[in-house]
């Protein structure tokens, strides 16, 4: 059987470092308050009117395709993982095909919205495609631009003070010894909570999900809608949403359930993990799931203190950096976990080759 095996690996974080203090100019917060809930200390903004999630996706890519040993021309499918798309359609995907300059190959691009298990999605799509011999080099990318779409006054703080820009990208790949390799992908999902994290509007709901008419939707029989209103974004619909402590309670249940179910179905334990990446939600989910595990600090890789949460990029950033510092090895049992908005979760487990 073929496996399918991350061949190569790459990130970029853009180069403007916002503090906690520097957002304490902005909005009633403080650097203490937001390291004790949160551990985060900076995060990076990409360059306003320069970089954009795809360009950001890009850098990522460049280095992910030249570790894999590959040419860029080489990639046969693109999969883009991100919340925070350059445009609400077409997605980044063909954005990226674009960038990196090889629309000629006229390849598939696929758009993933799984927010923070995003990243998780995208690489279980890739396996497959791997797996059953479709492609031979899929590229798959998490990126997030969250810095022009976040509230910077007081009522967005909680949501605001969490988020940063970054980009990741691997290259999926048959891999040479079959016993290493993509072992497997757990995902999951329950759309009870959908809103309570949230970046709802504009958007083509016309106030079916619970959303007032007082919105200012158009109520009569005429043809067309609205995707946005003045009141809407008075009301800072026009921002992400969260119901953090719903979030935080449901995420420290569903990390350890989705990790232990792949580990359950390989025959393989949680001692047997030997560097574990989740996604970089909040250093204290991570911490609480770490325990839970067992696990000793070498074995678990965090980085959410220099980045804040990157959604969709956080997993593969924070997995480009454990191997640049030389943390994953050949044979190495690395697992990785995410939880977030959907609510969506997911994990994978993989023998490092
Ligand atoms: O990537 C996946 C999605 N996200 C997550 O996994 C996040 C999960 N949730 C969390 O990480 C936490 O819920 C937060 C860090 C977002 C918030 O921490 P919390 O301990 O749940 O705080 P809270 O929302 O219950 O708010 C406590 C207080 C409130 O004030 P009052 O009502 O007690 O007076 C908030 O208004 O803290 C206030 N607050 C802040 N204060 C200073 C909220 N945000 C801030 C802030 N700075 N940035």
């Amino acid at each position: 059987m073929i496996r399918a095996k991350i061949g190569g690996i790459g990130h970029y974080v853009p180069e403007r470092v916002v503090t906690n203090f520097d957002l304490e100019k902005v909005m009633e917060t403080t650097d203490a308050w937001v390291q004790e809930r949160t551990g985060i200390v900076e995060r990076r903004y990409g360059k306003k009117h320069e970089e954009t999630t795809t360009t950001m996706g890009a850098r990522a890519s460049e280095i992910a395709i030249a570790r894999a040993g590959i040419s860029k021309e080489d990639v046969d499918f693109i999969i883009f993982a991100t919340l925070s798309p350059d445009y609400y359609f077409p997605g980044c995907g063909v954005l990226l095909q674009r960038e990196l300059g090889i629309t000629h190959n006229e390849m598939g691009c696929l758009d993933i919205r799984n927010q923070c298990s995003g990243f998780v999605y995208a690489l279980s799509i890739a396996d497959q495609f791997v797996k059953t011999g479709t492609y031979k080099n899929v590229l798959v990318v998490g990126a997030e631009m969250h810095s022009m779409g976040l509230d910077y006054t007081t009522r967005g703080r909680n949501v605001t003070v969490i988020f940063g820009d970054g980009a990741g990208a691997v290259v999926v790949q048959p891999a040479n010894d079959p016993s290493k390799g993509i072992l497997t992908c757990k995902l999951h999902a329950n759309g009870t909570h959908a809103e309570e994290l949230a970046f709802i509007s504009p958007g083509a709901h016309g106030g079916y999900h619970g959303q007032e008419d007082s919105y200012g939707f158009p109520d009569d029989e005429s043809f067309g809608g609205i995707f946005l209103t003045q009141k809407m974004m008075d009301d800072a619909l026009t921002f992400p949403q969260m119901n953090g402590q719903l979030v935080f309670k449901t995420a420290v249940q569903k990390f350890p359930e989705v990790i232990m179910e792949a580990l359950a179905e390989q025959g393989l334990d949680k001692k047997d993990i030997d560097m574990f990446i989740p996604h970089q939600a909040n250093l204290r989910i991570s911490q609480f799931v770490q325990k839970l595990l067992g696990l000793s600090d070498d074995k678990v890789y965090n980085n959410i203190q220099k980045y804040g949460n990157t959604t969709a990029a956080s997993i593969p950033i924070a997995l480009s950096e454990a191997w640049e510092a030389g943390k994953i090895k050949s044979g190495d049992l690395v697992c990785l976990a995410a939880f977030g908005a959907g609510f969506t979760w997911g994990s994978a487990l993989m023998r490092w080759e």
